[in-house]
């Protein structure tokens, strides 16, 4: 599908926030932690003392440093971000399927250079995917509360090219999130949030092609919608199965990226995720661990493997034409789809699960695990939002076409910092569901 001159200048405006946002992660950072050392000097001399005494003063400076260290990650995942720089607007429109700027006809072997976000993406997809402004969906979000700036990233185009862009709380808040989201998805740290969620739905998939042997499970093709920083994907292609990932947050798709396709050796990174708050930690420990990311070598995909990360919104790349057409080319195409923390995501959950129904194959599953946090509830930009209980969701797919089983709650946190005195579970819902018209 073209896209607009405007849709193309609002996209390209937008990446240019973000790389701004990771750009200013330093001095953003350090201003707030200089806030709280200024506070300190406000105090009674005694009380001061005191406080240095306990350690607080040089905790302080600890924060500079670790802010220092996730700058230089920060800095290094934006360094060479050809992940969406390949091409002009029309250069790619007949070729459904693209390689990213930094890959040859060479790399084709290499499963670690075939599994960048742009790496098999679809053209429209690949270099002007539209994201709507909304990156971090409010799961990542530190507050855990509902509102969210509407504006595309606080951004407004005109304005960005006479002057840079100065980065809103919203837009950090995405950043800060991405570095917890590398938790989840690429720590050892991460192993216990990720067994409760990732397993479940492997476990499901592995359970549904149970007949099919492990070397032909590569003919089999798995959707992951909303792939975050793409483990799950991963994974997946892991097991053998053919997968693509598929993300709209330029935050995810860079450091993605970046772990997928520039990280090559375990541990190879440190970063401190945690120190942006000093509220609820039971010791320095859980304010300042560092964080060694990843725990696998991302290159470390079977021979041959089949993986790719397409940048894009799902609706707009797998939803095919607007009337439903049976004979649309995209029906059928998926033997699995997983979602997982996604369907709330959806400004119409009708839309999406049409969609998901509409690309599984006859007999095709849906593995689904997530809360319904609706994350367009409440918007201020006067976008539709529909939200269901979870009784109407299942009911909403057994109209759609799907027959559910294994139906269960999985109670688990969202990239939540395991030592702190605070932690948000979520009463997950899961199950299979498989296509039965
Ligand atoms: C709550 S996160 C879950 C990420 C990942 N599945 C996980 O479990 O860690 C939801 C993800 O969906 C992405 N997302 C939301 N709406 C999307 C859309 N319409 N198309 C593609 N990705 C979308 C967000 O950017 C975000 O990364």
């Amino acid at each position: 599908m073209p896209f607009t001159q405007e849709q193309i200048e609002e996209e390209q405006t937008h990446f240019a926030n973000v790389i701004t946002t990771f750009q200013q992660y330093a001095p953003y950072a350090l201003n707030a932690n200089n806030k709280r050392r200024k506070d300190f000097h406000t105090l009674p001399i005694a009380d001061r003392e005191l406080l240095t005494s306990l350690g607080y003063k040089d905790r302080i400076s600890a924060v500079d440093h670790a802010i220092f260290v996730n700058a230089e990650f920060l800095n290094r995942v934006i360094a060479s971000p050809d992940i969406f720089s390949g091409g002009g607007p029309d250069e790619d429109e007949d070729d459904p399927e693209m390689k990213g700027n930094d890959q040859d006809d060479s790399d084709d072997d290499d499963p670690g250079h075939e599994s960048g976000p742009a790496g098999r993406g679809k053209s429209h997809s690949h270099s002007h995917s539209h994201s709507h402004g909304h990156g971090a969906h409010p799961h990542a979000h530190g507050s855990h509360d509902h509102t969210h700036d509407e504006s595309p990233s606080g951004g407004d185009g005109s304005q960005t090219q006479q002057r840079k862009y100065r980065p809103t709380e919203h837009d950090m808040d995405k950043l800060r999130s991405t570095l917890k989201q590398l938790v989840r998805d690429w720590s050892m740290e991460g192993k216990a949030e990720r067994d409760l969620c990732y397993e479940p739905i492997k476990e499901a998939l592995i359970q549904h092609f149970s007949d099919i042997p492990q070397e032909e499970r590569r003919n089999f093709r798995v959707l992951v919608p909303g792939a975050g920083l793409g483990r799950l994907a991963w994974d997946v292609a892991k097991l053998g199965f053919a997968c693509q990932g598929n993300e709209f947050s330029h935050y995810m798709l860079l450091a993605s990226f970046y772990m997928l396709n520039r990280t090559d050796a375990i541990h190879k990174h440190t970063i401190y995720p945690y120190v942006h708050s000093f509220s609820n930690n039971p010791n320095t420990d859980a304010l300042l661990r560092p964080i060694l990311i990843p725990d696998v070598l991302p290159s470390s995909l079977p021979e041959g493997a089949d993986f790719s990360l397409v940048a894009g919104d799902f609706e707009e790349i797998y939803g095919g034409s607007d009337n439903l057409d049976e004979g649309d080319p995209s029906v059928g195409q998926w033997d699995a789809v997983l979602t997982c923390f996604f369907i709330d995501t959806a400004k119409n959950i009708v839309d999406y699960l049409r969609v998901i129904h509409r690309i599984l194959a006859p007999g095709g599953v849906w593995i689904n695990l997530g809360p319904l946090l609706w994350h367009w509830e409440g918007n201020t930009t006067n976008d539709p939002s529909v939200e269901l209980t979870l009784d109407e969701v299942k009911a909403l797919a057994r109209k759609i076409g799907f027959k559910i089983s294994n139906e269960r709650t999985i109670d688990t946190t969202y990239t939540n910092n395991a030592q702190s005195m605070l932690g948000y579970v979520y009463h997950a819902a899961f199950w299979t569901a498989t296509k039965v018209v």
